[in-house]
């Protein structure tokens, strides 16, 4: 053998280590699109009102899950460049209408990977998405009024009680008395992206800034059926804190 299996192996090492020299200095590569490995990225106080008119822009282009995502990190691309504004926002397209198919709504859907992208530490983001998730079910939507509405209507409120765009969209449609396919329906949706969207930017700035404090705890209800169906109950057959009602029935043992 003309190669050792040892200079083959060292002759290896020493030409990926080049290649990878040469990749990292290579700034001209259309493969190397600025910091996208780095995390997290890095996050900057953003203004919530603005946030949620861009949010509720969004929607009319990409979507809801797109919406406040997008909201955030194009704003942030505005002041911090690359990477941030060649993010490939076109992706949340398959979020919308709860993944196509009323799964989670796509405004919690965006709003947690854009936690996700910012907030490192597994508790925060945990408490953070619990936060926002327990406040949609517990609110009633829209509040957002455009000062340009795409559909010049008053649009009906409705409070979810669930992440879940199915029930969200029919919980909607009952309160309004329309159909889920009417343009009000898409005006409800679009003003609720913008609500989230202001939200989750209230809740990131607080955050950021060390002053986050959870105001939106699981229903008093949810926290019982928890308690011997979840993590150290007497059943612990579930885990979760959607509210527990929106699908299932109280009842005595
Ligand atoms: C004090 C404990 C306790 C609490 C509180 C509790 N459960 Fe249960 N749950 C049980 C037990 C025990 C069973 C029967 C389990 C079995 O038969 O395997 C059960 C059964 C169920 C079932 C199975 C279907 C059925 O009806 O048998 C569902 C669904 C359920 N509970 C939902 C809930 C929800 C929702 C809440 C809160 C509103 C809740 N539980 C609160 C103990 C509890
Ligand atoms: C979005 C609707 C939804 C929500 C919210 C929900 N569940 Fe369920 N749950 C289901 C479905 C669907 C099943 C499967 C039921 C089946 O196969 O009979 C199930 C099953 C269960 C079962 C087992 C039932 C059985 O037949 O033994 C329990 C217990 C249960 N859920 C408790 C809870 C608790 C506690 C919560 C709140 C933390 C909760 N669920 C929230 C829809 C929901």
């Amino acid at each position: 053998l003309s190669t050792t299996r040892r200079q083959f192996i060292t002759g290896s090492l020493a030409f990926g280590a080049a290649a990878l020299l040469a990749s990292c200095g290579d700034k001209d590569s259309g493969s190397d699109p600025g910091n996208t490995t780095n995390y997290p990225w890095a996050y900057k106080s953003l203004d919530a009102a603005a946030a949620a008119q861009r949010g509720y822009d969004i929607f009319w282009e990409r979507h809801c899950m797109a919406g406040p995502f997008e909201a955030i990190v194009a704003a942030l691309g505005d002041q911090l460049g690359e990477p941030y504004s060649s993010f490939p926002f076109e992706m949340f397209k398959a979020g919308a209408g709860g993944l196509q198919v009323s799964s989670v709504c796509g405004t919690c859907n965006g709003s947690a990977m854009a936690i996700g992208l910012f907030v490192e530490d597994g508790a925060a983001r945990s408490a953070l998405i619990s936060e926002l998730f327990n406040w949609y079910e517990q609110t009633a939507l829209p509040i957002f009024v455009p000062p340009n509405p795409h559909v010049d209507t008053t649009i009906a409120q409705s409070t979810p009680h669930s992440t879940l765009c199915h029930a969200s969209v029919s919980k909607w449609c009952d309160s309004s008395g329309l159909s889920a396919y009417s343009s009000e329906r898409s005006e409800r949706c679009a003003r609720l992206v913008a609500d989230v969207t202001g939200k989750l930017v209230e809740l990131l700035n607080a955050h950021f800034a060390g002053t986050f404090s959870a105001a939106y705890p699981m229903t008093a209800t949810t926290e019982s059926c928890r308690s011997c169906h979840d993590k150290g109950g007497m059943l612990e057959n579930t885990r979760g804190k959607m509210e527990c009602t929106s699908c299932h029935d109280e009842h005595s043992i």
